[in-house]
């Protein structure tokens, strides 16, 4: 079997791997013709666990191929995923321009029967509309089906998360397009994978309901959190309470400065407008951005507040930079808006993450990058942990304190208990304890 994925992104990337992992001859393709390059010399655009050996093996097994030409990757291929870019516009609502591009390209090259997949998460109704655009520039003359097959993989463990899912969801329109996808995924289907075969509109929904769900957990526990902060309660053990509840489930109630990352922030804000346009007021996921912005405003806030003659001149060190563990991506990172804040307010920013720090001076070059936390801490007023890395969860706070010029830890993450931090003399403040 082969197949075709059109963008080569975290999403395109890992699932043509993966997808090729399976016995698949895959193309993947890209029109960014420097990452093609890249990727044929055995590099990757992007940082993941595990995929750099999982690509090359793939590579060097002929299965896994990359190339710039859509044209021709199209004509070649009955089965083409769509996994471009979605990127949020300005007022929330999902810019669809890739997807239009590719449609475009396909229906173009229709030279045989296609069953388009599409990938990418996309507002609810897009199936339909792919299809119409493939129709438009096709001469009709060939069949063309158009799945949603959504993804659910999590940056930082997306390869374990490819081979191991919780669940495959298949919205598709025919029973032909039903079992060619079946067929793809039949090893994990032979794992005894659940499969949710439903219709394309289903399954588009899917994707937003999981992450709004998700994302909704986190504002929740956030809010309770800064009640904690008024009462004396602690959120730590309320997570753990509310954990054990099976209803509820101990997974994403970790109290923190907020959600961050390319799908969060961008879906809830896509799905609120999707709503509005078809004159529903959702009014929850309009909660969950509002409690998720002003979770970091007021995590800046408890730093800005510490001083009390102000930012202007201090030096504040930033333990991580991307959005969270295990990736060096830094799309609404809290870590990054923190760092940005704290410029504006001209205080001397020093940070250091194990993976991120290039993208980070990227995108605020007045950072000043370090080599180690401890280096970062050097003089610093202030030392902010603002992304939980497993190298941040054991540092030597005595060591980290003695290098400081001043005594303030935010320990954002929750990370420390108080008495840790208290013994080796650092004052302390964290989310909600
Ligand atoms: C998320 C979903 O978890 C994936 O299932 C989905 O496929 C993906 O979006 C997507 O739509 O492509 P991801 O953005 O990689 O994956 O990150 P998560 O691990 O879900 O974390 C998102 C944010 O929530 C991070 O900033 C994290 O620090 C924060 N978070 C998570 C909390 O603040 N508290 C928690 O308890 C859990």
């Amino acid at each position: 079997m082969k197949i075709a994925i059109v963008g080569t992104g975290y999403v395109g990337l890992i699932t043509g791997t993966g997808l090729s992992s399976f016995g698949i001859d895959v193309t993947c393709v890209d029109i960014d013709k420097e990452k093609i390059r890249l990727l044929n010399s055995g590099k990757l655009p992007i940082y993941e666990p595990q995929l750099k050996d999982l690509v090359q093996n793939n590579v060097k097994e002929g299965r896994l191929h990359f190339s710039s030409d859509l044209e021709n990757v199209i004509r070649d291929n009955n089965v083409i995923f769509i996994a471009v870019g979605t990127p949020p516009k300005a007022d929330g609502s999902t810019n669809l321009a890739g997807i239009q591009d590719v449609a475009k390209t396909i229906g173009k090259n229709l030279n045989s029967y296609k069953l388009i997949v599409n990938k990418s998460t996309v507002p609810i109704g897009t199936g339909r509309y792919v299809r119409k655009i493939i129709e438009e520039y096709s001469d009709g003359k060939y069949e063309v089906e158009v799945a949603s097959n959504p993804e659910f993989l999590r940056e930082g463990a997306a390869v374990r998360d490819f081979f191991h899912p919780n669940r495959i969801v298949l919205g598709t329109s025919s029973e032909k397009a039903l079992s060619i996808l079946t067929d793809l995924y039949r090893p994990l289907y032979l794992l005894e994978t659940p499969f949710i075969k439903t219709n394309v509109e289903t399954a588009e929904l899917i994707k937003y309901a999981a992450n709004s769900f998700l994302a909704t957990k986190i504002s929740f526990i956030n809010e309770m959190a800064n009640i904690c902060s008024k009462t004396g309660a602690n959120i730590a053990d309320v997570s753990e309470a509310l954990g054990l509840d099976q209803r509820i489930g101990k997974k994403f109630l970790h109290a923190g400065i907020g959600f961050g990352g390319s799908c969060f922030p961008k879906d809830l804000r896509s799905l609120v407008k999707q709503a509005d346009s078809l004159g529903y007021d959702f009014i929850l996921g309009k909660g969950v951005v509002k409690v998720n912005e002003n979770q970091r405003k007021y995590a800046f806030n408890r730093i800005s507040d510490a001083f009390k003659d102000g930012l202007k001149g201090k030096t504040i060190a930033i333990l991580g930079a991307s959005f969270k563990p295990e990736t060096d991506d830094i799309r609404e990172s809290p870590a990054i808006y923190l760092a940005e804040r704290l410029l504006k307010s001209q205080a001397t920013v020093k940070i250091y993450d194990p993976k991120a720090l290039n993208n980070a001076k990227a995108a605020l070059p007045e950072l000043i990058c370090a080599s180690s936390s401890y280096e970062a801490a050097i003089n610093a007023d202030a030392v902010v942990l603002a992304t939980e890395w497993n190298q941040f969860r054991h540092l030597d706070l005595h060591h980290l304190k003695s290098v400081m010029n001043g005594d303030l830890f935010f320990d954002f993450r929750n990370v420390y208990t108080r008495q840790e931090a208290e013994n080796a003399k650092l004052k302390y403040f964290a989310i909600g304890k």
